[in-house]
């Protein structure tokens, strides 16, 4: 089987850095929208008996994004793809993966569904907010982490952290995680989610007084979680020296707004979902391409990708 890579819309920089990093080109594919609106996906070259990995994180906008995925799946697999990887490096939707409240659907549930029901084979994601996702998917979902390049980057960047914090209890294991990469204690922020855009935070667990702080979750969207941190490690005593490292970097709504007067010294996502931090904030990005690169080239060789996953 040939190996093939496929980008979508989404984030077509990382694509090509993972194709370069593979010495394999990208395939074409011409994704156009119709007057109205619809969305239409056509592969420029032979991939029949291939071996395709899709290339396409969720990202806003996300319902197109998601449906260009879905597109190009049921493309390749139509067009005789022997095996169809979806790499989803941001995957959109893992936060709904149970009825938290009542009568909402479980969002996790049906996208995993839409992607069997497009021929995909496998998926492979990169530190989904939800680790329990995998059973929503009837086809193997391979997990990687980008923990470990995100902490050696912080190793050398930031290398005067005395404590890793959890800004909510939904991060408190990968908290665990930095703080066994870096050797560092680690402390829990109590968080309740107040709507889509707001939190409030009730207090913390762990010594910060007198600390400088890593501030450490799965993504960043509108901000509030870390804006919420922020404020009780001040409010406990903490240096008003922060960093914060998140591996899925959205910045959508009032996230701007509320990042900029913080006091963070550092501002670390990977390249999942292609934004820089915003500026002035100072900001740094480590590209999750390598990690990518190996974990397809294992794939497609059949070899183990142990190195590479969350370990629950
Ligand atoms: C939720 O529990 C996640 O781990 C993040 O903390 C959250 O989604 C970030 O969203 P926001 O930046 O909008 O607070």
């Amino acid at each position: 089987m040939t190996l093939r890579i496929i980008a979508g819309g989404a984030n077509p920089a990382l694509a090509l850095k993972v194709a370069d990093a593979l010495g394999t080109g990208l395939v074409g594919a011409g994704i156009v929208r119709f007057p109205d609106g619809e969305i239409h996906v056509e592969l420029a070259e032979s991939v029949r008996g291939g071996d395709v990995y899709l290339l396409q994180p969720t990202t806003p906008p996300i319902a197109e994004h998601l449906h260009e995925l879905l597109f190009l799946a049921d493309a390749a697999r139509r067009a005789g793809a022997r095996r169809v990887t979806a790499v989803v490096p941001y995957f959109a939707y893992a936060r709904q993966d149970r009825r938290a409240t009542g009568r909402e659907a479980v969002g996790g549930r049906v996208v995993a569904d839409l992607l069997a029901a497009a021929h995909a084979d496998r998926v492979v994601a990169v530190d989904l907010h939800e680790t329990a996702l995998e059973g929503f998917f009837p086809f193997p979902l391979e997990h990687l982490t980008s923990v470990p390049a995100l902490a050696d980057t912080l190793g050398a960047l930031a290398p005067d952290r005395e404590v890793v914090v959890a800004p909510d209890a939904g991060a408190t294991k990968l908290a665990e995680r930095y703080g066994r990469c870096l050797k560092l204690p680690v402390a829990f922020v109590h968080k309740r989610r107040v709507s889509g855009e707001s939190v409030t935070t009730h207090g913390i667990a762990g010594d910060v007084r007198g600390r400088r702080a890593l501030i450490v979750d799965d993504m960043i969207s509108t901000a509030g979680t870390i804006a919420g941190a922020v404020a009780v490690l001040l409010e406990a005593g903490a240096a008003p020296d922060i960093v914060v490292a998140a591996t899925h970097g959205l910045f959508v709504g009032p996230a701007v707004e509320r990042l900029a007067p913080l006091p963070i010294s550092r501002l670390v996502v990977t390249d999942t979902v292609g934004r820089e931090p915003p500026p002035p904030l100072p900001g740094h990005v480590v590209s999750v391409a390598p990690l990518l690169a190996t974990a397809i080239g294992c794939l497609h060789e059949e070899r183990s990708l142990d190195r590479l996953i969350l370990h629950a």
